[in-house]
């Protein structure tokens, strides 16, 4: 197993770093732009250890992309590694073509190879970019970045920030930890690391203003682990979820949940008093809840007395509106350990569980392993009908299942009305729970259907969703 090491025995090293969280926006109206993977370095735990040997788009995250809604999006993807890899464009409903899957969508990008990107997202929102090639090593080295669509009119605040969220499994040399793809990990929680990052490093504080409001797209990249983050002595209001505008709320004890692959855009007044400190708290696991970062107010006057008097509500997206005579999809994740799955169907064969395991499986979806991307549908859907996605977790272990090309809607949770019908492209199933959420299938083409703990993913826990021509 990798070595152990606390967040506390690195911070020791580190105080009194602070993040210069504004990332340079890269792209403008109508952008064009390259990215190139490659193997490179970046300082993650602070002056007092040595860089990391990472993986990157350039710089840890990649660059933030930043288009106009209606805008185009070209992007010629260089790969620079010694393996394939492709770009995905988590949470786009984009044509299939540019969806970045291996061996489904595309062919890989061979090392040395490149392959342009071309598409006019929809949606505005805030998404992400990441490899689909190994997934779990390739975005485990450093391979993401923010991809956020402007609405045409965003409400009004005084900084728009990024926070990349990150969790990295490091040696005591701050290397990234091998190998990937441990059989624990694969068959447990996956790949939970030891130093959280938000935006590429482990920041001790950032710095805010009192009197300002902020918009705070929270993008969670992690392998494998799950964040709630509690704004102490704040209440962050939620504006969007995947990307996708939702009624205003403020979450009970001002708690945002994410699962690997799943975003949130809040609001945030900054109430506290000049030369303040507040802690950002994520009790995920409660029995391990960190201090994720600290808001340092700088000792500036309040920019404004009172908290600004301005809507946050974000103009709807186009997204089509689910019929109520829509069909049910039924699906049951099982596996992992203590799980009882006893087999399940691997390339066309009934298997046995310690047989799949020394095969590095551990995942059904419909008692079906996946053993590569390429595989049949699990279901077929006729383009322009509506669907509820009902989903069943039959397993020991949390799930962030994530479904490309499209938005569903999240309707009931347990058998019971959510208590928020939302719309997203990625589900968090706790343990026995069932989700249910209705889509329109509009976007033809193969979709991957998948759990988002990357090393789930790799274990099998994949399938493909076709929607008819
Ligand atoms: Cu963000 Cu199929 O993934
Ligand atoms: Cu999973």
């Amino acid at each position: 197993m990798p070595i152990n090491i606390t967040r506390r025995r690195f911070l020791a090293g580190t105080a009194g770093l602070t993040a210069s969280t504004a990332l340079p926006p890269m792209a403008a109206a109508g952008a064009s732009l390259r990215l190139r993977a490659a193997p490179g370095k970046i300082n993650i735990v602070g002056s007092d250890y040595p860089d990391t040997e990472v993986w990157s788009y350039g710089d840890v995250p990649g660059p933030e992309i930043r288009i106009k809604q209606g805008e185009r999006l070209k992007v010629d993807v260089a790969n620079g590694l010694e393996q394939p890899t492709t770009v995905h464009w988590h949470g786009l409903r984009l044509a299939n073509a540019m969806d970045g899957v291996p061996d489904v969508t595309q062919a890989p990008i061979a090392p040395g190879a490149s392959f342009t990107y071309d598409f006019t997202p929809p949606d505005a929102g805030t998404f992400w970019y990441h490899p689909h090639v190994r997934s779990a090593e390739q975005i485990g080295r450093g391979l993401y970045g923010a991809l956020i669509v402007e609405e045409r009119e965003p409400p009004k605040v005084d900084r728009d920030l990024t926070w990349v969220m990150d969790d990295w499994r490091l040696t005591k040399q701050a290397t990234i930890a091998e190998p990937f793809g441990h059989m624990h990990d694969l068959t447990h929680a996956g790949r939970m690391g030891n130093v959280p990052t938000l935006n590429g490093a482990l920041i001790e504080t950032v710095t805010v203003r009192a009197g300002e409001r902020l918009r705070l797209r929270l993008i969670n990249v992690a392998n494998a682990r799950i964040m709630a983050l509690r704004f102490k002595g704040h209440a962050p209001t939620v504006v969007a979820l995947d990307g996708q505008p939702v009624e205003p709320f403020s979450p009970e004890d001002g708690r945002v949940l994410l699962g690997p692959g799943m975003r949130a855009d809040l609001v945030v007044d900054m109430q506290g008093d000049p030369g303040s400190r507040h802690e950002v708290i994520d009790d995920a696991y409660a029995r391990n809840a960190y201090r994720f970062v600290t808001l340092a107010y700088s000792d500036e006057a309040p920019l404004r007395a009172n908290p600004l008097d301005a809507p946050v509500v974000l103009p709807a997206n186009p997204l089509p509106t689910p019929m109520a005579d829509a069909e049910r999809l039924e699906v049951v994740l099982a596996g992992g350990a203590m799980g009882g799955m006893r087999e399940a169907s691997f390339k066309g064969e009934t298997v046995g569980i310690r047989e799949l395991v020394r095969a590095g499986k551990a995942w059904a979806i419909n008692g079906v392993v996946a053993h590569q991307t390429a595989m049949p549908p699990l279901f077929t859907l006729k383009r322009g009908r509506s669907y509820v996605l009902s989903v069943r977790n039959d397993s020991a272990w949390p799930h962030p299942m994530h479904l490309h090309g499209h938005a569903f809607r999240i309707i009931r949770r347990n058998g019971q009305p959510a208590e928020r019908p939302h719309w997203a492209d990625t589900m968090l199933l706790a343990p026995e729970e069932t989700v249910e959420a209705e889509l329109v299938a509009d976007n033809p083409g193969d979709w991957l259907f998948h759990c988002h703990v990357l090393e789930h993913h790799q274990a099998g826990m994949n399938s493909l969703v076709r929607v008819s021509p």
